[in-house]
């Protein structure tokens, strides 16, 4: 990839950390990642252990807000940032029902200031925007989002990354800022944070504790395992149209309950236990304006770009579940809060633009 220096955005999220590894481990990469992360409740240092140390020099972690211009025209300075790959964002639709001031802070303003920091350093190459299918709104039984469907966010979430997908255009039309923009469906895999639905249900299932599944369960989402969907952002990132927008998606679509009973059944394998895991599945109220179903047709990024997904959802899901098997010490940090005064004794106190439920 054509960069020296990338600012990667909430690189100690789920995806950002697993790009990060990524990034660094290909031999296509020489430059240096400057990891910029708030470190809120979904901001572990832990999924990059060992990172550091590994590559020398190539990665610098810089505890800081996107919302605090100063911190990032200093960052900038300091790096000579020319690349900025952009994950950093409140992610959790539930969360944005409850509350959500910090999305609309983190992922509109947040994304205004490092459009702005990008568009003032000097020999500036690309802005790569991360984004979702869920700003398109819901579909029917039939059909695909493709890049031309007219967007309708539905949660405050979607809308607030709606609002970050406008922005970042319009920096491409107005300023002539070099810029990418992917919108990807559900991903799974190492390292994402237990409130999304497959890490909740692998892990209460191996507690034995109720499985909870929204409305009728029969919700459809188009899985990505978490390796394929940062083999696309680079992908785009090395040969994406400047100013221009890929869907990225699994073809792997899938009903709530179906992934629901493929983890009992996995799990009940892996670690068994006296009773099937399946006794465990709890239906329970319905999430406000759930949407339907999402699938992705993304034959645009492998038309002009060559990608597709190597990993199906059968494939996939059980290296995921493995995986949380294998690294409980992880996930046991995270669900007793161990992790949150590990990090406030390294870093100090956590930044207020954390979701708190
Ligand atoms: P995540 O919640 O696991 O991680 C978000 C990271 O951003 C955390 O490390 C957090 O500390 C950091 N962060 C939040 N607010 C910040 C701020 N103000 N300043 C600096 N850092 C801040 O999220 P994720 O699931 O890894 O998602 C990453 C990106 O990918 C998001 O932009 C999300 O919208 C997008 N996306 C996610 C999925 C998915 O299935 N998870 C699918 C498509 C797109
Ligand atoms: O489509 C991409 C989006 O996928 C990303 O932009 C978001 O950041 C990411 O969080 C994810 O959003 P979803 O809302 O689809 O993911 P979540 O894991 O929260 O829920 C997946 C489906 O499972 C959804 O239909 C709601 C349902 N669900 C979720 C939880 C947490 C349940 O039935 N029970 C649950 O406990």
């Amino acid at each position: 990839m054509d960069s020296d220096n990338i600012l990667v955005t909430g690189g100690c999220g789920f995806i950002g950390s697993n790009f990060i590894r990524r990034l660094l481990a290909g031999a296509d990469f020489h430059g240096r990642i400057v990891n910029v992360d708030s470190l809120t409740y979904a901001g572990n240092p832990e999924n990059l252990h060992g990172i550091a140390e590994a590559y020398p020099g190539r990665y610098l972690f810089e505890k800081a807000d996107i919302c605090d211009p100063s911190a990032l025209q200093a960052i900038f300075a300091q790096y000579r940032i020319d690349t900025v790959c952009h994950f950093a964002a409140e992610s959790h639709v539930d969360r944005s029902i409850k509350r959500p001031d910090s999305f609309i802070r983190t992922n509109i303003m947040g994304t205004f200031n490092l459009l702005e920091a990008s568009r003032t350093a000097g020999g500036f190459r690309l802005f790569h925007h991360i984004s979702t299918d869920e700003v398109y709104g819901s579909l029917g039984s039939e059909g695909y989002f493709t890049e031309e469907t007219p967007y309708r966010p539905n949660s405050p979430y979607s809308a607030s990354k709606a609002s970050s997908d406008h922005l970042v255009r319009a920096y491409h039309e107005t300023y002539g800022l070099p810029t990418t923009i992917s919108n990807c469906s559900n991903n799974y895999g190492p390292y994402q944070f237990p409130e999304k639905l497959i890490p909740l249900i692998v892990l209460n299932a191996l507690e034995e504790k109720p499985l909870p599944v929204y409305g009728d369960g029969r919700n459809v989402r188009d899985w990505l395992y978490v390796a394929d969907h940062c083999e696309a952002i680079r992908t785009i990132m090395e040969k994406g149209r400047r100013g221009e927008t890929y869907n990225i998606g699994g073809h792997a679509e899938m009903e709530n309950i179906a992934i629901v009973e493929m983890i009992c059944d996995l799990v009940d394998e892996l670690a068994p236990a006296a009773g099937s895991r399946r006794r465990l599945i709890t239906y329970v109220a319905d999430r406000p304006g759930h949407d339907r179903r999402y699938a992705i047709d993304f034959s645009k990024l492998h038309g002009e770009l060559g990608w597709s997904p190597a990993e199906s959802f059968a494939s996939g899901l059980r290296k995921t579940v493995r995986w949380y098997l294998e690294n409980r010490a992880w996930s046991d940090r995270i669900r007793s809060g161990a992790y949150q005064s590990w990090i406030r004794e390294q870093y100090g106190e956590q930044p207020d633009c954390s979701s708190e439920e």
